[in-house]
């Protein structure tokens, strides 16, 4: 049974993650920063034996150290860095209204987090069959992209998300490891908001197949939900 590790996996295209591999059989670590609090997760996995629940808060080492040594030697198919932050509302994060510590946490978030995880489960990836490491990034890292003032934080965190995966590619794929970044789409999430069009269950139903049909060549492309590439 092929197995998926998913971070940020208790609500939103986390918790969508989980379920959708979950209900194809596969093998799902779930993983959230507060277990105790995660019902809705827990209530999927009383339905779902295959599975389980980890605490990783992904800036934190010694949750990263502990998950690692949960999987020791084990092969694992997917990483999902899926885990994000976002904290300024439209029209706030402008000149003269910048939280430069919520920037600092967003990068910490954002950026190093992905690449924390990355760095620390390579091994496992490249032990396995599929050898995939997902990074969910946002066309709001695009810096063709950006046209308006705002969200300096959130846009620079994915940005920078885009340009280490990159990096990411050129070592990894050494070890036959992919890596698919992708956004997800403007999704109804607590961090995408009500008016957002697009459902969590069709976004991650549209990166499973950027998934099924994912190749070395696709590694450090820049992919929307549904396949169509992003500009840099
Ligand atoms: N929704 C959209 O429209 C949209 C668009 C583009 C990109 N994205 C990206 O898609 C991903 C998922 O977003 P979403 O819409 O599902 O957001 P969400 O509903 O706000 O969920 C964010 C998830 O990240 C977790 N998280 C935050 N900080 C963490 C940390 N330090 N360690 C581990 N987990 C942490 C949260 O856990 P807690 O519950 O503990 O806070 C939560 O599970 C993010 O990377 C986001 O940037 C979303």
């Amino acid at each position: 049974m092929p197995n998926i590790l998913i971070t940020g996996g208790n609500r939103g295209l986390g918790l969508e993650w989980v379920r959708q591999y979950a209900g194809l059989g596969w093998r799902v670590y779930a993983t959230c920063r507060f277990p105790e609090h995660a019902d809705d997760l827990k209530h999927l996995s009383r339905q779902h034996g295959n599975i389980s629940i980890h605490q990783l808060d992904i800036t934190q080492d010694i949750h990263i150290r502990g998950i690692c040594g949960e999987l020791k030697e084990t092969g694992l198919d997917i990483l999902v860095n899926n885990a994000g932050v976002y904290f300024e509302r439209w029209g706030k994060d402008k000149l003269g209204a910048i939280d430069y510590a919520a920037w600092l946490e967003s990068f910490n978030v954002n950026t190093l987090g992905a690449v924390r995880m990355t760095e620390a489960l390579r091994k496992n990836i490249a032990r396995s069959e599929k050898r995939l490491a997902v990074a969910v990034t946002s066309h709001m890292g695009s810096i063709e992209d950006i046209t308006t003032s705002n969200d300096y934080a959130y846009r620079s965190s994915k940005a920078a998300l885009n340009a280490a995966m990159k990096g990411l590619v050129c070592e990894l794929s050494r070890s036959g490891v992919g890596i698919l970044l992708v956004h997800p789409g403007w999704v109804r999430t607590r961090m995408g908001g009500n008016e957002a069009p697009l459902s969590a269950e069709k976004s991650v139903r549209n990166m499973r197949m950027l998934v099924d049909n994912f190749t070395l060549k696709d590694s450090g492309r820049f992919f929307r939900h549904d396949g169509v590439i992003i500009p840099w």
